[in-house]
C-alpha cells in the first residue's frame, strides 16, 4: 500500500502585516483536519506556519491529486479565511484566486508538494517550507543535494546513490517539461535551473529504480493571475537516508544563504534564512526570505515528529552571514541586482508607476 505525503499551502491572512499566521487560523485549520483524520479522509497531519503562509502537512492513502484531500484543504483555507476576516487580519484569502473550486487545488492559488510512495521500514522525510521567495529558491540547493558530491558524500561513497538521481524540470513560462539525469547532464540541467524564475526543479528520482526522493510546488501566483498577488512561498519534501541522501547532506546547502527573488513587495533579491519555527515570521523589510524544516518520521501513515531542523547553533553563523548579506543588499535601494529585474517586475505595481510616466515622455 502506498502512503501519499501532501504539503499544501495558502496565504489566507496576517497578523500586523504579511507577517505571520494568527495563531486562530492554525486552530482553525487544526479542528478542520482534525475532524478529516476522525473520517477517514487523511491517516495524519501537522498545521504549522511561515510568516504568513499557512501549512497543512498529510498523510493519507488517497494518492497525489486526490479530490478528496485537496478539496478538504481548500475547505480548510476558506474556513481560515472566514476567521481571518472576521479578524480584520491582512490579506484575508489573498491566495484563493478563483471561487470555483473544480476538484484540484493546482492552479487555484495555494502551493502544493506531493508524493506517493511506498513506505520503508523507517522512513524519515524532511518537510522544507519558505516565506517571501519563489519555487526557484529549491534549485541551488536541490542541485546541490542531488548532484554535487562536495555536498552529499553519499554521491561518491555509498553504492546505493552512485548512479545518481533523475531531475524533473518545468518551465513555467511555456509549460514544458525535461528529465534530465546527474551526473551526466548536470550542465544541461544548471543551464536550465540557474534561471531560477522561470525553470523549477519539480521532482526528482533516484535513477536506477525511479523512487521519488524530493517534489517541490511550483506555483507562480503571478503567472496565474496575469498580475502582482503575492509570491509564490514554496513548499518541498525530500526522503532521507538507505539509498537517498542523508538528513545531514538534505540540510547542509542550507548552510549557505544564497539570493532567492522576492522579499519586499515580490520585487527584491535577498538571502534565504534558515530559521526556527519560532523565527519564522518576516519582519525586516517583509523578510528576509525564510525557509524552515521539519523532520518527520512516517510509520504506518503516521506523522511521528516533528524535529524542529533549523533550531540549531550549527546555523547561527548562516543566519549572521544573512543579515551581512541583507544589510549589503538593502544598501542598493531601488537599484538592480537588489530590486529584481524588468522581466521580474512586469508582474508588480511597478508597471502602472511606468505607464503614468509614458505622458511625460517627449
Ligand atoms: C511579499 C509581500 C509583502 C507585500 C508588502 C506590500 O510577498 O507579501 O512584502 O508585498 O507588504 O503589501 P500591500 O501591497 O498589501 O500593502
Ligand atoms: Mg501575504
Ligand atoms: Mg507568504
Amino acid at each position: 500500500k502506498k502512503v501519499t505525503l501532501s504539503i499544501i499551502k495558502a496565504d489566507v491572512g496576517g497578523l500586523a502585516g504579511h507577517h505571520v499566521v494568527h495563531p486562530d487560523l492554525i486552530a482553525t485549520a487544526t479542528r478542520m483536519l482534525s475532524e478529516a483524520k476522525e473520517s477517514g479522509i487523511i491517516e495524519d497531519f501537522y498545521v504549522t506556519n511561515v510568516g504568513d503562509d499557512l501549512q497543512l502537512i498529510m498523510t493519507h492513502y488517497r494518492g497525489v491529486d486526490s479530490k478528496d484531500v485537496h478539496s478538504l484543504a481548500w475547505d480548510t483555507f476558506k474556513e481560515a479565511t472566514k476567521v481571518a476576516q472576521k479578524l480584520g487580519l491582512y490579506g484575508a484569502g489573498q491566495d484563493l484566486l478563483s471561487d470555483a473550486f473544480s476538484g484540484n487545488v493546482r492552479g487555484m492559488g495555494p502551493g502544493v508538494a506531493e508524493m506517493e510512495f511506498i513506505e520503508r521500514t523507517s522512513e524519515p522525510v524532511v518537510a522544507f517550507m519558505a516565506d517571501k521567495t519563489e519555487p526557484g529558491a529549491f534549485n541551488l540547493p536541490f542541485y546541490k543535494i542531488y548532484a554535487d558530491p562536495f555536498n552529499t558524500a553519499g554521491l561518491v561513497i555509498d553504492p546505493k546513490l552512485h548512479s545518481g538521481f533523475k531531475f524533473e524540470i518545468w518551465d513555467l513560462i511555456e509549460h514544458k517539461q525535461y528529465f534530465l539525469n546527474a551526473p551526466e547532464d548536470s550542465y544541461d540541467i544548471l543551464a536550465l535551473i540557474g534561471t531560477t524564475g522561470r525553470f523549477t526543479i519539480k521532482r526528482v528520482y533516484r535513477k536506477d529504480n525511479n523512487e521519488i526522493a524530493a517534489a517541490v510546488s511550483s506555483e507562480r501566483l503571478n503567472l496565474i493571475a496575469g498580475k502582482y498577488v503575492g509570491k509564490d512561498d514554496p513548499v518541498a519534501i525530500a526522503r532521507a537516508q538507505s539509498g537517498f541522501p542523508a538528513l545531514g547532506e538534505i540540510l547542509e546547502p542550507f548552510s549557505f544563504p544564497h539570493l532567492v527573488a522576492g522579499w519586499m513587495r515580490g520585487s527584491h533579491n535577498g538571502p534565504l534564512m534558515p530559521v526556527s519555527q519560532k523565527d519564522a515570521r518576516c519582519t525586516r523589510f517583509d523578510g528576509p526570505p525564510r525557509i524552515i524544516a521539519l523532520g518527520f518520521n512516517i510509520k504506518d501513515g503516521k506523522l511521528i515528529g516533528p524535529t524542529d531542523l533549523f533550531d540549531d547553533p550549527a546555523f547561527d553563523e548562516t543566519r549572521r552571514t544573512a543579515q551581512i548579506i541583507a544589510d549589503y543588499m538593502r544598501r542598493h535601494g531601488p537599484f538592480m541586482p537588489h530590486r529584481l529585474g524588468p522581466e521580474e517586475m512586469e508582474y508588480t505595481t511597478l508597471p502602472q508607476v511606468l505607464k503614468k510616466l509614458e505622458e511625460k515622455k517627449i
